[in-house]
């Protein structure tokens, strides 16, 4: 073979340079990823999963969840909502540079959506712009500030998935630090699961909902995992980990359902599932709820 050394060499770089781009690239961008800082706070993220959240890593892993569940959130863009802290003591004044501003910019339309008034303020909108441009925002909260009013920018994740309420921003590579494997996954037969210990907390639904997808969302196509689960006969005393059904999905009768500790760590992990603290390279305002 005259051309060997040629074919080696040739083999040789083209994979070689596959290496650099799959494996040495991603390696020295997020090779050295650490902790990063909460925006507007002290805190760091993300912080471990507690143990048992780790092992239902593992569970969620063997049972390839993650064959129609991804963890990845996507975002378009970002948005502004401008909101009203405080109407100042000419609040006439107010409404009439938010009405200048919004013939000025959105003459065909309001972007207002939920229209609240400031308490007391002769009917100054709490949020008088919605969704607009970080430009647009930053005029509206000078000319308010003109008139003596207070004003703050929020910033908001746009996007297909944040609108289906899957996250509040895009995910990040700090969102699976400490996951070992990453489970990203890429078909969205149910939902996106990233933020979903957020939106569904209680460990017990998971576990219901484990059981007997049915049991809770009408007419779900997700597959019970029953495995996870042992229905045995009430020994003495009900074990208080039995899972209370409806009588369609209840066991028979002189029987309960006992999670195993699989299923206690999956609902665990599922529980941990919590990307929501604005980043650096991911921000948004966090929506403060009443206390
Ligand atoms: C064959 C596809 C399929 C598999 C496999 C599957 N799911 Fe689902 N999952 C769905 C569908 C469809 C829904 C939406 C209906 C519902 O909520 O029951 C769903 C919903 C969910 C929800 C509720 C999410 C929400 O926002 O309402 C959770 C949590 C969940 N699945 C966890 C799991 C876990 C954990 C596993 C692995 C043990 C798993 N799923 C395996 C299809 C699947």
């Amino acid at each position: 073979m005259r051309n060997g050394v040629i074919v080696f060499i040739a083999a040789f770089i083209a994979l070689g340079v596959s290496w650099c781009g799959f494996v040495l690239a991603p390696v020295m961008q997020l090779g050295t990823e650490k902790q990063a800082a909460v925006l507007n706070s002290s805190d760091v993220y993300p912080i471990g999963r507690p143990g048992e959240a780790n092992q239902g890593l593992q569970v969620y892993r063997a049972n390839g969840c993650a064959a129609c569940h991804t963890e990845q959130v996507q975002q378009s863009g970002f948005a502004c909502d401008v909101m009203i802290t405080s109407a100042g003591t000419n609040p006439p004044a107010v409404i009439a540079a938010w009405w200048r501003m919004q013939t000025n910019f959105f003459p065909n339309e309001m972007t207002q959506r939920f229209y609240s008034v400031i308490p007391n303020s002769g009917g100054v909108p709490q949020f008088p712009f919605e969704r607009v441009r970080k430009e647009i925002a930053d005029i509206a909260v000078e000319s308010f500030q003109n008139v003596g009013a207070k004003a703050e920018i929020h910033i908001i994740a746009i996007g297909p998935d944040i609108e289906r309420g899957w996250g509040l921003r895009r995910s990040v590579a700090e969102d699976f630090l400490y996951d070992q494997p990453v489970q990203l996954g890429s078909l969205r037969a149910g939902p996106d699961l990233a933020n979903v210990g957020a939106r569904l907390p209680d460990a017990n639904w998971q576990l219901v909902h484990l059981y007997a997808p049915q049991a809770l969302v009408k007419n779900s196509t997700m597959p019970p995992f029953r495995f996870l689960f042992e229905v045995r006969k009430i020994g003495n005393a009900p074990s208080p980990d039995a899972l209370q059904f409806s009588k369609a999905f209840a066991p028979p009768a002189g029987c309960e359902v006992v999670p195993k500790p699989e299923a206690k760590q999956l609902a665990a992990y599922l529980s941990s599932l919590r990307a929501d603290a604005p980043l650096y390279e991911a921000p948004f305002t966090p929506i403060m709820t009443k206390p």
